[in-house]
């Protein structure tokens, strides 16, 4: 049995001001105790450099919301896999469902972006989900399996090996309607199975991890589920207090 370390990572999204994301970052970054959990937070690119400075010399580890897979060039408004390195990113967030619907990106692309971004020594937190109406069609297992294939054809099995996987049902992303801990754990445990079905041990050591109106109030029971690994918070993580909370629980 692979032990997982549980990681609870914040995406912050189009949020905050110089000022208001170092005080959440310290507030982050003073409420952190727990040795076994690890805690990452997503800014916006322009506050990392702000957000690092905070949180360099502390446990919380950084991450992106997002990431070119182009290495550099004429990408205007573009941010390169490198840039983030250099300004102390571990992870990056990819094919989240609010880039793949409002900014076209599709699973060809983004499972580009995480061979890039792994190229670069960061880690990719692979965003799959389905909407209400693939979910009522009955076609989730589709939709999950056809985005984790996009980056089995193309960089196989061995790009889950540095990778994390976020289940995110969209119908639960900011709405509060939060999957039951059943409905997400029957899907974390489709995805892993997918991938060990190319190779046990990748399958076994991915974390999964859950997105989509995440709480204080629920999380305990989403992070007990045997195929969750910790979660993928928005809203919540704005507020250091719900998002510390949410960290106590896994
Ligand atoms: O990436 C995490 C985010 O999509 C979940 O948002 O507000 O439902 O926790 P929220």
């Amino acid at each position: 049995m692979v032990n997982r370390q549980p990681l609870i990572a914040g995406n912050w999204k189009l949020n905050g001001s110089r000022s208001s994301v170092v005080a959440l970052a310290k507030a982050v970054a003073a409420g952190v105790t727990s040795p076994v959990v690890e805690v990452l937070i997503c800014p916006t690119s322009v506050h990392l450099a702000d957000v690092l400075g905070v949180v360099g010399n502390s446990p919380v580890h950084l991450g992106a919301q997002n990431c070119s897979d182009a290495i550099s060039g004429a990408f205007t408004g573009e941010v390169s896999a490198e840039m983030l390195v250099e300004f102390g990113c571990e992870y990056v967030i990819l094919g989240h469902s609010e880039r793949r619907a409002m900014f076209h990106e599709d699973s060809a692309l983004v499972a580009a972006k995480c061979l890039t971004v792994q190229k670069a020594g960061l880690t990719p937190i692979l965003c799959v989900g389905e909407t209400l109406e693939q979910r009522e069609a009955g076609q989730v297992e589709e939709v999950i399996a056809g985005q984790l294939d996009a980056l089995l054809d193309a960089g196989g099995v061995d790009s889950f090996r540095q990778l994390v996987v976020a289940y995110e049902p969209v119908w639960a992303i900011g709405t509060g309607k939060t999957a039951s801990p059943e409905e997400a754990q029957a899907v974390h445990a489709l995805i892993r199975e997918r991938i060990s079905s190319h190779d046990a041990a990748i399958g076994e050591a991915l974390r999964v991890l859950y997105g989509g109106s995440v709480k204080a109030d629920n999380a305990a029971s989403l992070f007990s589920q045997a195929d969750i690994d910790g979660g993928l918070i928005g809203g919540a993580a704005l507020d250091a207090a719900s998002f510390l909370a949410i960290c106590e629980a896994a």
